[in-house]
């Protein structure tokens, strides 16, 4: 009898480590085949055993965001291999320079919107034939509360006294943005595209100062990777900072 049950295929990006290792593991005990997005090969390596050590169906790909040569690669062989692409996790992004306001590192500014933003267009646009070859794809870009321009604007809001330089928070806005351009566009199809917020997750990112584990900012994407055919697109969704409730998930303003 032949086997018609295929295993989704997902990509994650940035998957080497935290939220991101996370997401692969979390995908991956759903029974979905994972490639497991890393920029360094030896760190890609490292990810795709300890996922392969829990019996999971992982597979580590060379991916850099801001690489297009690296990108094209990727989907290439994904076509080849897969011929399509059911999820797509755009998590790879940096953190840095946070410094006193009114003195910003603009080359840390221009380095966060090249990972956070330009490369998470690079990467949709580039993965998006394979993306519609799927029955339902899913793209989940993951993004923060503090990308909120409503959230970060409220005097009373949870990140009133929270010291941030423009950089991050503008580079989220701007990923709320292409979210809702993608969903925007593929409204007519059955792809869903939403923004994740995975909450203060402790993380390399922050030095490990966030209140949340990876595992919990994970679960975050995994359930917009796994939405239903009836559930939103084009919408910011995830942990509400607001709350004090760990698991108080919903959607936020933009
Ligand atoms: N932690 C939080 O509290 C928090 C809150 C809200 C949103 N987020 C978002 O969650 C996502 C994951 O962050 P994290 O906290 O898990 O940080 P992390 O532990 O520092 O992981 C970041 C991942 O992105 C990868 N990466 C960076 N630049 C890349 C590039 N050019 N190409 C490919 N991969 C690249 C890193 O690879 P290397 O190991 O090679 O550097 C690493 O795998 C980010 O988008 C972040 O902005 C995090």
């Amino acid at each position: 009898m032949t086997d018609t049950h295929e295993a989704k295929v997902a990509l994650v990006t940035g998957a080497n480590k935290g939220i991101g290792f996370q997401t692969a593991r979390l995908l991956g005990l759903e029974g979905m085949t994972v490639l497991v997005g890393a920029r360094d090969p030896g760190r890609g390596a490292a990810a795709e055993r300890a996922l392969r050590d829990e019996g999971l169906d992982a597979r580590a790909v060379r991916l850099d965001v801001t690489d297009g040569r690296s990108v094209a690669a990727v989907a290439a062989w994904v076509e080849k291999t897969h011929g399509r692409l059911d999820v797509l996790v755009n998590n790879a992004g940096i953190a840095e320079g946070w410094g006193a306001f009114g003195d910003t590192d603009l080359a840390a500014v221009r380095r966060m919107l090249e990972v956070n933003v330009v490369a998470v267009i690079g990467v949709t646009d580039a993965f998006l034939p394979l993306l519609r070859a799927s029955a339902a794809a899913r793209v989940v870009n993951v993004s923060s509360e503090v990308g909120s321009i409503a959230t970060m604007a409220d005097p009373d809001g949870p990140f009133r006294d929270l010291p941030v330089t423009p950089g991050y928070p503008v580079s989220k806005s701007a990923v709320n943005m292409v979210t809702a351009l993608y969903a925007r566009a593929l409204r007519d199809t059955p792809i869903k595209v939403n923004a994740a917020n995975p909450g203060y997750c402790a993380t390399d990112l922050n030095g490990h100062g966030g209140h949340r584990t990876a595992e919990q900012g994970a679960r975050v994407s995994l359930r917009l990777a796994t939405l239903p055919e009836d559930g939103p697109s084009g919408v910011l969704w995830g942990h509400l900072a607001a709350e004090p409730d760990q698991e108080c998930h919903g959607v936020l303003p933009w």
